[in-house]
C-alpha cells in the first residue's frame, strides 16, 4: 500500500508532536504523509535550540530541505534553502542546532531510524550523496524539463534525479499571474510543500503557505492559477510524464486506461506483445543482458517484494 492521497493539507493548522525516536530526541515533528506498510514518510521537523546528536546513519535514503534557521552538520552549516540527499547507510557528521530550525525530512524506504556511527555502512551507495543550497547555488531553469510541458511561468531548480526510478526532487516557482488551463495527471505520485505563496487548482482549491499534498498517480489536477507567486519544494516517485486533457470528470481508472492507450498508439508492437497470453511475467520479463535483475534488491523493492526473498534464484534454475 502506497501513501494515501492527502490534498490539500495545511500543516500550519496542526501542532507539532515530540519526536521520541532515538537520534531525534529534542526535536518535534508533524507527519505530512506516511506509507503505513514501509514507514516511508515526509515529516516537518522543528529542531529546538540546543539540539545535538552524534555522527550517524539512517537505514533509509533520506532527503532534507531546510525551511529556516541553521543546522550544523559536521563542519558545514546548512541554512534556509539547503537541500541534501543522504543515501541509506551513509554516515553524516554530528548535528548541532544552536538557535532552532525547521526542515522537511523525507525517509524514502522505511521509518525514521538512526544508528550512531562515524563510518559508512559497507553497502552504502555514497556516490548518490548531494548537498547544495538551492536558494543561493542553483539557477532557475524553465519548467520544460519534460515534454509535453507545463505552461510558461513555472520555473524549476532540479535538486535530485534518481537514475533507477527517474524520481525527481526540485524547487519550483509559479511566477505571479501564472495560469495553466488544461488538466494533468501522471504515472507517478507527486508531492509538494508550499514554502511561501498561494496557488489555486480547480479540484482542490487554494493551497497557501504551509500547504502540502501527496497525490498518487492518475489523479486529475488543474487548471491552475497563481496570483502573487509561489515557491515550493516538490518531488515525484518515478518518471514524470504530463498527460494533458480538458475533461474534469474522469476518474483515475479512466485516466490509467487513457495512459495505456498512449502506449497502444506509440509503441504498438510492445503493447501487443505485453498484452498477449503467455507474456504475463509477474516478476518481470527475461532480460538477456541482465539475467539476474529480478533479484536486485532495489528492483524487488520497487515492485513491493521482500528484499531477502528468492525469486531471482528460483528463476535461474
Ligand atoms: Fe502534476
Amino acid at each position: 500500500m502506497a501513501r494515501p492521497h492527502i490534498e490539500p493539507y495545511v500543516e500550519l493548522d496542526h501542532p507539532f508532536k515530540k519526536f521520541g525516536v532515538s537520534g531525534f530526541k529534542g526535536s518535534n515533528y508533524k507527519v505530512l504523509s506516511l506509507d503505513t506498510d514501509t514507514g516511508a514518510c515526509t515529516l516537518k521537523v522543528r529542531f529546538d535550540g540546543g539540539f545535538k546528536r552524534k555522527p550517524g546513519l539512517s537505514y533509509s535514503d533520506m532527503e532534507i530541505f531546510v525551511l529556516n534557521g541553521k543546522i550544523k552538520v559536521g563542519k558545514q552549516t546548512w541554512s534556509e534553502g539547503h537541500y541534501a540527499f543522504i543515501p541509506a547507510g551513509m554516515a553524516v557528521g554530528a548535528i548541532e542546532v544552536s538557535q532552532g530550525a525547521e526542515a522537511l525530512l523525507m525517509f524514502n524506504d522505511s521509518e525514521p531510524s538512526f544508528v550512531e556511527s562515524d563510518k559508512n555502512h559497507q553497502l552504502a551507495l555514497t556516490d548518490a550523496f548531494s548537498s547544495v543550497n538551492s536558494y543561493e547555488d542553483k539557477p532557475w531553469g524553465g519548467g520544460s524539463i519534460v515534454s509535453p510541458s507545463v505552461a510558461t511561468g513555472c520555473l524549476i531548480k532540479l535538486l535530485h534525479f534518481d537514475p533507477l526510478t527517474e524520481a525527481l526532487s526540485f524547487l519550483y516557482c509559479m511566477t505571479p499571474r501564472f495560469a495553466q488551463d488544461n488538466i494533468s495527471y501522471h504515472d507517478s505520485a507527486e508531492e509538494s510543500y508550499h514554502i511561501w505563496g498561494t496557488s489555486w487548482m480547480m479540484q482542490f482549491g487554494e493551497l497557501p503557505t504551509g500547504g502540502y499534498f501527496w497525490r498518487p498517480p492518475y489523479i486529475n489536477h488543474g487548471s491552475f492559477r497563481c496570483k502573487y507567486g509561489t515557491i515550493a519544494f516538490g518531488r515525484t516517485d518515478s518518471v514524470l510524464f504530463n498527460y494533458f486533457h480538458f475533461n474534469p470528470w474522469t476518474n483515475p481508472d479512466e485516466n490509467k486506461l487513457r495512459a495505456a492507450s498512449t502506449l497502444y498508439r506509440k509503441r504498438p508492437q510492445l503493447y501487443q506483445w505485453a498484452a498477449s497470453d503467455g507474456h504475463n511475467h509477474p516478476h518481470g520479463p527475461p532480460d538477456f543482458e541482465n539475467a539476474d535483475y529480478h533479484s536486485d534488491p532495489q528492483v524487488r523493492m520497487l515492485h513491493g517484494e521482500p528484499v531477502g526473498g528468492s525469486v531471482g534464484k528460483k528463476r535461474r534454475k
